[in-house]
Parts: C-alpha cells; structure tokens; sequence
C-alpha cells in the first residue's frame, strides 16, 4: 500500500496524552471546512468539549503530523452497546493540506480499522453539497456505498483477516518508529 503524502507528513494513531493536538487541529479549520466537518456551524467552545469527549470514549483517532503538528484526522467513534457493529466516522485536513492525498489515507485507514473492529455500517455526518468529501468516498466504492441523502457508509468486507489485523499493526508500528525517528533527530539538534 504506496501512500504519497505532501512532504515530512506522516499518519499515525493518536497516543494517549495527545488530544490536546487533537483539538489544536480542529480550532485551527478555517470557518468553510469546520462547517463541513460538523455539518453546521460550532463555536470554539463546543470544539473543546467535543474532543475532550473524544479522548473519554472508544474512538480511535489517525492523525497526519508534519513535525509534532496534528494537520488532519480521522475518528471512529462506536455507537455504543445498542448498536454493536456500527461507528461513525469523520474527517478534517487543514486548507494548505487538503487536495494533496491525505484525506485519502486517513479514510483508507480508517476502513481498515473499522473492518478491524468488526463495524459494518459507517455514519458520516456530511452535508450533501460537500462534493469533496462525496469524491473523496467514491474513490472507496469497491468497499463503500454511499447515500448522502441520509448518509451512510457501509463497510461490505466486515470480517477481519489475520491479514487486515497485520496490515493495521504493521501500519501502528510504522507510525511509531517514524515518530521516534523523527524525535530523535529534533533532541539531536537541540
Ligand atoms: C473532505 C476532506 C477530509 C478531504 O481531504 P483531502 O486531503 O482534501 O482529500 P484528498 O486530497 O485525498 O482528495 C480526495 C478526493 O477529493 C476530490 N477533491 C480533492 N480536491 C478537490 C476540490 N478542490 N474540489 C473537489 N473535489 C476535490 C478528488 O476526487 C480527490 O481525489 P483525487 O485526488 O484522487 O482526484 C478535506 O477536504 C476536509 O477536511 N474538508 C473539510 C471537512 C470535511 O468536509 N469533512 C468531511 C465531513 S465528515
């Protein structure tokens, strides 16, 4: 899986302690794409407590940093016990970093991570004139159906495979020793 990211940026899953990054990221959308993002206009306020909510629940967060920067993310959210085998999903990219593949990838991952964990159907609270984030779900559409009337993704190949649980560890660890790398380097210079 060859993923081409706009240059020094990397995806990995947010580690605990970091939802501080998480929500730097989200209060730095500009109004068009947090409006996207939450289907509506927020305030700052509602930012912070959504997040922090997020940190609270089983949701599992990609970013994409470039340096120690969180610059985009994905987040799968369960729906909870009712409604064991569904999630929902969402997405942010920064404007200087939004057309350059990175939705994509997080979307790619998170697929992966919802098909992991079981989940067939994946909510997407999107506005239906967000024709970028309509594109960026077709490219998907061997594994995603969508009707933006309502909304819904729904993840056709649900069972994980010994495959599918190694490509996501082997993504995890990527991420990871990208991370350490790239801290080393920064202690080494200072
Ligand atoms: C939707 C969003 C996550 C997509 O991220 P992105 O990094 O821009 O996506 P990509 O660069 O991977 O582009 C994905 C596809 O979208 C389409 N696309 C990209 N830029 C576009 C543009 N300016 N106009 C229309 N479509 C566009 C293309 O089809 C592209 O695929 P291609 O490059 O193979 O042709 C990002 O634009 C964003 O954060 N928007 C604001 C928040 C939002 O709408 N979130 C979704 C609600 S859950």
């Amino acid at each position: 899986m060859q993923e081409v990211l706009p240059e020094g940026g990397v995806i990995r899953k947010l580690w605990i302690g970091e939802t501080p990054k998480y929500r730097d990221h989200v209060l730095r959308l500009d109004p068009d794409s947090r409006h996207s993002r939450f289907a509506g206009g927020v305030s700052d306020d509602f930012i912070r407590k959504y997040v922090d909510l997020a940190g609270g629940l089983d949701a599992v967060v990609y970013g994409f940093f470039v340096g120690e920067t969180m610059r985009g993310a994905a987040e799968l959210r369960p729906l909870g016990a009712h409604f064991p085998h569904q999630a929902e999903a969402a997405f942010s990219v920064e404007k200087p970093w939004q057309s350059h593949g990175v939705g994509s990838a997080l979307l790619r991952r998170t697929l992966l991570a919802a098909r992991n964990r079981g989940f067939q159907h994946l909510h997407m609270a999107c506005l239906s004139e967000n024709r970028r984030m309509q594109q960026l779900a077709r490219k998907f559409d061997a594994e995603l159906t969508f009707d933006f009337g309502s909304v819904i993704g729904e993840v056709e190949s649900s069972q994980p495979t010994p495959l599918s649980l190694m490509r996501e560890l082997m993504s995890d660890s990527h991420g990871f020793a990208t991370a350490m790398l790239d801290l080393q380097t920064r202690m080494l210079r200072a």
